[in-house]
């Protein structure tokens, strides 16, 4: 990581936002386009890759695989790579660093092949369930050991995996991409179905490097042995990263602020749905994709703030604003009137106890809230006390307090932001760029 771990942020009370901007690229597009690219025959172009610390350690792993991969830009990858049988063991463990996406996509990569492999990671990943991911492997022949359910997860190659039925007892785009992989290279036909839809860009990016996938009714089947062909990526930027902006326009963008090329997949996007039913002014501008090489519907988004009122969330929207809700919780805070979520008990497995982090940071800023198994209630105030927040180590919870300052009648610090650096670095001078009144300690 490049900054200290101590590092942390004084954010500024009030002021507003405007501009036009750019965030960095998607996150979980970035890490599948150098996974699929690292199986594909031939080479893989991307562009609009996210040179965040997640994705880094899913290409240092690679490498430490045997895949060659080059940088001619930081935001411009080539994979060089070599079908089914490209990846060699390490000479140790694969250290994933902060990614929870890498290391269960690893697993399902890794699974069949005929090496072992050990996965490691930072503190927060040490912590997080793997067994999601490692049961079902192991109903296909896997063999794979968990430490307690949580990292080291080591995998003993297995080449000969059996396709299978299963259906996934959450939604969790992270199991069924892991899953597809491990199908890809076993034996017969690999069929999952989701209790609810998660994020399809493992599906639309197999298909972008010629993988039959067949879709109905809720379920996702491909049958294995399938050759991946090397391709031309186009990475959006990230909604997820995106979403910090929506809400801090929706609160104090008096003159328009506008995103530019933002990934629009459906399956991402239920923030803009939950903002939309609490009063805010947003508009997608859709894009054209003149190279051709998009799997992924793109839009510049703009917005302009607006009174926002309190709203209960629809259980089913969860999965699809799953990543964003840190900073919903923020503009709930700020609504007039009661906002609830449930459903949300997976937020207390992701980068923290996402809920508890909330929970804690929200008191911190004298915010009436319920701290609830599965989700939050929030009633919502004119403006917020300051304070100083715990992000513990959390980007999303880092950077979802920033826009909270906002409406804060007090500076808001906010301590231990260096792990923002593993999806949105440059996020500092885009805040203040944006009109927040940021600076670091
Ligand atoms: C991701 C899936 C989601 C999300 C994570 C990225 C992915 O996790 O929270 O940030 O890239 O597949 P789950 O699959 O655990 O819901």
């Amino acid at each position: 990581m490049s900054t200290p771990a101590a590092a942390r942020w004084r954010v500024a009370p009030g002021g507003t936002v405007a501009g036009t901007f750019p965030v960095p690229g998607d996150k979980s597009i970035s890490h599948r386009a150098l996974m699929l690219g690292a199986i594909a025959n031939g080479e893989t172009h991307i562009r609009g890759f996210l040179d965040g610390e997640d994705c880094l350690a899913t290409a240092r792993a690679l490498a430490a695989l045997g895949v060659r991969i080059e940088r001619p830009a930081a935001t411009e990858v080539c994979v060089h790579g070599a079908g089914a049988g490209a990846l060699r063991g390490a000479s140790g463990p694969l250290d994933l660093g902060n990614a929870g996406t890498a290391m269960r996509l690893m697993m399902g990569l890794l699974a069949p092949q005929g090496f072992d492999a050990t996965l490691i990671g930072d503190a927060s990943l040490m912590r997080r369930p793997m067994e999601r991911v490692a049961q079902p492997l192991r109903a296909m022949g896997a063999r794979i050991d968990t430490h307690e359910g949580r990292p080291p997860v080591v995998i003993h190659g297995t080449p000969e995996l059996r396709g299978m039925e299963y259906t996934l007892p959450v939604a969790s785009a992270q199991v069924k991409s892991a899953l597809l992989l491990a199908g890809l290279a076993a034996r017969g036909r690999t069929a999952l179905r989701e209790p609810a839809p998660s994020r399809d860009h493992t599906e639309r990016m197999l298909r972008a490097f010629g993988v039959q996938l067949e879709e109905q009714g809720g379920v996702i089947a491909l049958e294995g042995g399938q050759s991946l062909r090397g391709t031309e990526l186009e990475v959006p930027a990230d909604f997820s990263s995106a979403a910090f902006f929506l809400v801090a326009g929706a609160l104090a963008a008096e003159q328009p602020l506008r995103l530019t090329n933002i990934g629009v997949n459906p399956t991402r996007t239920g923030l803009l749905g939950l903002l939309h039913q609490m009063g805010a002014d947003i508009r997608l501008i859709p894009r054209r994709d003149p190279t051709g090489h998009n799997a992924e519907p793109v839009a510049d988004i703009e917005v302009r703030a607006a009174p926002l009122r309190g709203i209960t969330v629809p259980e089913e929207l969860v999965p699809l604003a799953i990543d964003e809700l840190p900073v919903f919780f923020i503009a709930a805070a700020c609504a007039s009137g009661e906002t609830l979520v449930r459903g949300a008990a997976e937020l207390r497995v992701k980068e923290s106890d996402r809920l508890a982090a909330m929970a804690a940071g929200l008191a911190a800023l004298g915010v009436e809230h319920r701290l609830l198994p599965d989700g939050l209630w929030i009633r919502g105030a004119p403006s917020l006390a300051g304070g100083r927040v715990d992000s513990r180590g959390d980007h999303r919870i880092a950077m979802a307090f920033a826009m909270a300052a906002l409406r804060a009648r007090a500076p808001v610090e906010i301590v231990d932001v260096a792990n923002v650096a593993t999806s949105f670095p440059g996020f500092e001078e885009c805040a203040r760029e944006a009109g927040l009144g940021l600076a670091r300690l």
